[in-house]
């Protein structure tokens, strides 16, 4: 009887760390962190800008680069225009967007989604489609917004 109260307590106090620790995960981590498995990656709305002059996202002034920030991948597609998706494939919700220079397409490398720019599926896997983004570069300054 005791080592079952016991037992009951300790299951007790171990759900409730797990709780806590999900909590504090969600709590200091992104929002897109937390909705990394869901189809909503991005959690709503987005508008945050990239300056291009910096080392960090100076790649983006090669056409068919890209970078992936905010679980949103952004490509340089030609020399006056962007592209965004987010990162999250809406096949089975893997993080494993890129854009692939090659086709000029977004493409995830978990099964092969493909993905027009504008987000369109091109294949059974990305038949779904997924969330595409406005871009606007405005001197070095890109912004991306919903
Ligand atoms: S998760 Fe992207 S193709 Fe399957």
């Amino acid at each position: 009887m005791e080592n079952k109260l016991s037992r009951n307590q300790f299951l007790k106090e171990l759900g409730f760390k797990g709780a806590s620790l999900l909590a504090i995960y969600c709590g200091a981590s992104t929002l897109s962190s937390c909705t990394n498995e869901s189809n909503t990656p991005t959690g709503g709305s987005v508008d945050f800008t990239l300056d291009l002059s910096t080392s960090a996202n100076s790649g983006l002034n090669t056409v068919g680069n890209y970078l992936i920030t905010n679980r949103i991948v952004i490509a340089r597609i030609s020399e006056t225009t962007f592209a965004a998706v987010t990162q999250i494939c809406t096949h089975e919700n893997r993080a494993k967007v890129i854009y692939q220079k090659s086709s000029g397409e977004f493409y995830c490398t978990e099964h092969g989604a493909r993905y027009t720019t504008q987000g369109v599926g091109l294949n059974s896997e990305g038949k779904r489609g997924i969330t595409s983004y406005n871009t606007e570069l405005t001197g070095t300054t890109l912004r991306v917004f919903s």
